[in-house]
């Protein structure tokens, strides 16, 4: 099987920086406010992407009822948060196309189809669903929504006929997924309706949480996008470093310490190299060390607590914008299924 990694993007971004005729699509379920995990990891992948191709980003609500139906009520605030925090960070809904799922029907009516010829089994054996099952074991996922999700995500990338999807690993079983059921809808109607496309794997750091776990929402060790100052300064000053340091006398090694993967990201290479000798030789403390990464990442934060704020004073601008593209994508989707529709051999019964 192949998981159609293509490089293609380095090598067309060489070709053309203004490629505008690869369509790059990817979503993310509503979780509310993003933290700085997201940020590196997907969110800034994405406003990157958005002014070299054809972008088209959306909020998954149907994907979270999945997971959520029997608790929708944060859905429809996480949207807004989550679209906030997007834009807040440098997503440009004059750049890219973004929008809400379930405000374009047509994934439903693709989802459908989709579900037609695709075999069972495929989704029995889908790696996320029996681990997500395990994992969130206080959640009846014993349900067809659930089975069907990967059918679901398959419909909103096809839809838009997108050749590249950025994700993170945990999604590629469903790229490949997506590939096997656009394969199987042009073999099955003899027509090459759907272009194949292609998982974008960037490399992301990935930013450890506050105890040193991977960041997210579920360990309660996030530092969030827009979190006020003095919370992120505390959750800083409290944040693991490496347990050999017990005194102030001990030396450490950077590299088991997740304070200093934020270094990484965020302090100039002179202080990265005097972090380093300092925690081997024990010449500085772990607050001194934090205190020089406190200002950095309060600096590149800032931006976006201002941009955030002035976004929430304008919501009616805000809601508009993804008004818009729930239009331009419904344009899109709508242009798809025609053909889809006249495919497999319905509609037109004038
Ligand atoms: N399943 C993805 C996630 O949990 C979200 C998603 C839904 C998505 N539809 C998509 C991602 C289409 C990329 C393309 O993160
Ligand atoms: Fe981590 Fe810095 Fe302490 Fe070393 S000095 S353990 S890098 S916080």
């Amino acid at each position: 099987m192949r998981t159609g990694r293509m490089d293609w993007r380095r090598a067309e971004e060489e070709k053309d920086l203004m490629n505008k005729d690869k369509r790059i699509l990817s979503g993310m379920r509503p979780t509310g406010r993003l933290h700085l995990g997201n940020l590196h990891g997907a969110l800034k992948n994405w406003i990157q992407l958005q002014d070299q191709y054809d972008c088209f980003f959306f909020v998954a609500d149907w994907h979270a009822l999945t997971t959520d139906y029997a608790d929708p009520g944060a859905i429809r605030q996480n949207t807004w948060d989550m679209i906030l925090d997007w834009f807040a960070a440098g997503l440009d809904p004059e750049r890219a196309v973004v929008f809400i799922q379930s405000h374009v029907k047509e994934h439903a009516e693709l989802y459908l189809l989709l579900g037609m010829i695709t075999p069972l089994a495929w989704l029995e054996r889908n790696p996320t669903y029996k681990e997500q099952q395990q994992q969130l074991e206080t959640k009846d996922l014993s349900t067809y929504g659930f089975l069907g999700y990967p059918v679901l995500q398959a419909a909103d990338i096809i839809i838009y006929r997108a050749h590249g999807v950025p994700v993170g690993k945990d999604q590629l079983p469903h790229v490949e997924l997506t590939r096997e059921i656009a394969r199987r809808f042009n073999f099955i109607y003899n027509r090459e309706v759907f272009p194949i496309p292609d998982a974008l794997l960037t490399e992301v750091p990935v930013l450890p949480g506050t105890d040193g776990r991977k960041m997210s929402k579920s360990y309660g060790n996030c530092i969030y996008m827009t979190e006020p100052e003095e919370s992120v300064r505390r959750k800083i000053l409290q944040m693991v470093t490496d347990p050999a340091r017990a005194r102030r006398s001990d030396p450490g090694d950077p590299e088991k310490c997740p304070v200093f993967e934020y270094h990484k990201l965020y302090s100039t290479a002179d202080e990265v190299a005097h972090v380093v000798q300092g925690c081997r030789t024990a010449g500085i403390g772990c607050v001194d060390c934090k205190k020089i990464l406190l200002p950095h990442l309060l600096e590149h934060l800032a931006p976006i607590w201002q941009k955030r704020s002035a976004l929430e004073r304008d919501m009616d601008g805000v809601k508009a914008a993804v008004q818009a593209g729930i239009e331009r994508a419904g344009r899109e989707a709508r242009k798809t299924m025609e053909l889809v529709v006249e495919t497999v051999g319905l509609g037109n019964h004038a």
